[in-house]
């Protein structure tokens, strides 16, 4: 089998504008909550990656019509006629687990293959069940399946023992449709949360409180599809860009994002001296002079820092001045990527959830792999400015997410190859 290997030249400064495209995990929830539709939904702003084409394969499966152009797609629930989720697709992407709620309250029935563990950590989907359960459907685990079944779902109160953006999003697309009101305790606060809530809304759902961790919400009867909907810009891929605008020292304007989305990175990154101006709906990234200070991270849930650009700060704050410390407090396994950084010459040391970043003067390239979406992205920013050709295997783990990426790193200058290699 051959697979795509990136080879990265470093050394050239950022230059030139970027758009941000939509998000993709705003996009991944409101594809399932469209399947709660009476009618079609047509969204926009849909990020060409590869997580959306596989939920537009795995909604398919059920007999649901999609149709994607440029960047917009309607999902058309009509005709569904099949309640199963595959192995074959789940394993692939771990959001179809989004198909459970809406199935249960439209259809009172669903079976979706468990997904696995991944890279990152165990991802365990209890408070999805466990929520779900709470509104009356019976679930079972029969043969690597979630099988779920309700006569009728009522409104009740659920309280997430811990914050989780993914069991927030399922429980709500079960209760938009349960008979009564349900209230969400400790509900994820996430902008891809508030916007398939605004989704909902324009459906026909009745639920308050969206932005803040307590939901309301009043089950209706039925809900329409939505014509014309614009998902958010995706917050994650603008910081990874405004990142490695900064590590180049790049004069760099990143467009379509919305920065009230990134307050904490932004507070962070001004302590690290990069300079940048906010504007209404893009970051302008100037060069700063001389080297970046340290700067510690902790990931939290929203609005706390996202652990979703933990591994690209980490590749930041390989050429700080001063020891970083990183703490992970979200997925218990996020640090692949420190080994494949010490290969690039810095010396990044693992204590529990934390890592000890001692920073260098520049970083010399090497042959390094990817192990998930985000270490990819970390990967590909510390390329940018290492000496020499860095590669970066396994690189297939990047357009799960980021959109066209090696395009716009391209148009900003970046040296940037892709290579077709031989793989056992
Ligand atoms: C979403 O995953 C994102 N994925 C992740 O982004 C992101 O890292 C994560 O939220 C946190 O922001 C998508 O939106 C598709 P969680 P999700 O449920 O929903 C624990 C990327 O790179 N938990 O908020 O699966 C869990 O172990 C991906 O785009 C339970 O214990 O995350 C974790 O510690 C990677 N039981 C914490 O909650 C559950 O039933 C937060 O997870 C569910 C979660």
């Amino acid at each position: 089998m051959k697979l795509k290997t990136l080879i990265i030249t470093g050394g050239n400064k950022l230059k030139g504008k970027v758009t941000v495209s939509g998000s993709k995990n705003a996009t991944l929830p409101i594809m399932a909550a469209s399947l709660l539709g009476k009618t079609p939904s047509s969204i926009n702003n849909i990020p060409l990656v590869r997580d959306i084409y596989t939920m537009s394969s795995l909604l398919q499966t059920f007999g649901t019509k999609v149709k994607i152009k440029n960047h917009s797609i309607i999902i058309d629930p009509s005709e569904i006629n099949n309640y199963k989720a595959p192995y074959e697709i789940v394993r692939k992407m771990r959001a179809s687990i989004y198909v459970l709620g809406p199935f249960v309250a439209k259809y009172k029935r669903a079976k979706v293959s468990m997904p696995g563990g991944c890279a990152i950590g165990l991802r365990p989907i209890d408070l999805h069940i466990k929520g779900i359960k709470k509104l009356g459907a019976k679930i079972k685990m029969k043969h690597g399946y979630v099988v779920a079944e309700a006569k009728k779902l009522k409104g009740a109160k659920i309280v997430f023992d811990k914050v989780s953006l993914g069991a927030t999003i399922n429980c709500l697309l079960a209760a938009v449709l349960a008979e009564g009101t349900s209230v969400f305790i400790n509900a994820s606060k996430e902008p891809e949360v508030a916007d398939t809530i605004k989704f909902l809304k324009t459906m026909g759902a009745d639920i308050k409180g969206e932005g803040t961790s307590t939901l309301i919400i009043n089950g209706v009867r039925e809900l329409n599809g939505v014509s014309e909907y614009n998902v958010i810009p995706d917050r994650i891929e603008a910081a990874t860009l405004i990142i490695a605008a900064v590590m180049t020292k790049g004069n760099v304007l990143v467009e379509n994002l919305m920065p009230e989305h990134l307050t904490v990175f932004f507070e962070k990154l001004k302590e690290a001296g990069a300079k940048f101006k906010i504007l209404n709906n893009s970051v302008h990234v100037f060069p700063h002079k001389g080297q970046l200070q340290a700067v510690d991270i902790i990931t939290e849930p929203y609005p706390g820092f996202p652990t979703d650009i933990q591994a690209q700060w980490m590749a930041l704050m390989t050429i700080a001045k001063g020891n970083s410390v990183i703490k992970e407090t979200i997925w218990e396994n996020r640090f692949i990527h420190v080994l494949e950084l010490n290969r690039m010459g810095v010396d990044i040391k693992i204590e529990g959830n934390t890592a000890i970043v001692k920073g260098v003067n520049e970083l010399s390239a090497a042959d390094v792999m990817a192990s998930d979406l985000r270490a990819s992205a970390a990967l590909i920013i510390a390329g940018l400015i290492a000496k020499g050709d860095t590669y970066i295997r396994r690189i297939y783990h990047l357009e799960r997410g980021y959109e066209n990426f090696y395009n716009k790193l391209r148009g900003l200058g970046a040296k940037v190859k892709i290579k077709m290699e031989n793989t056992i």
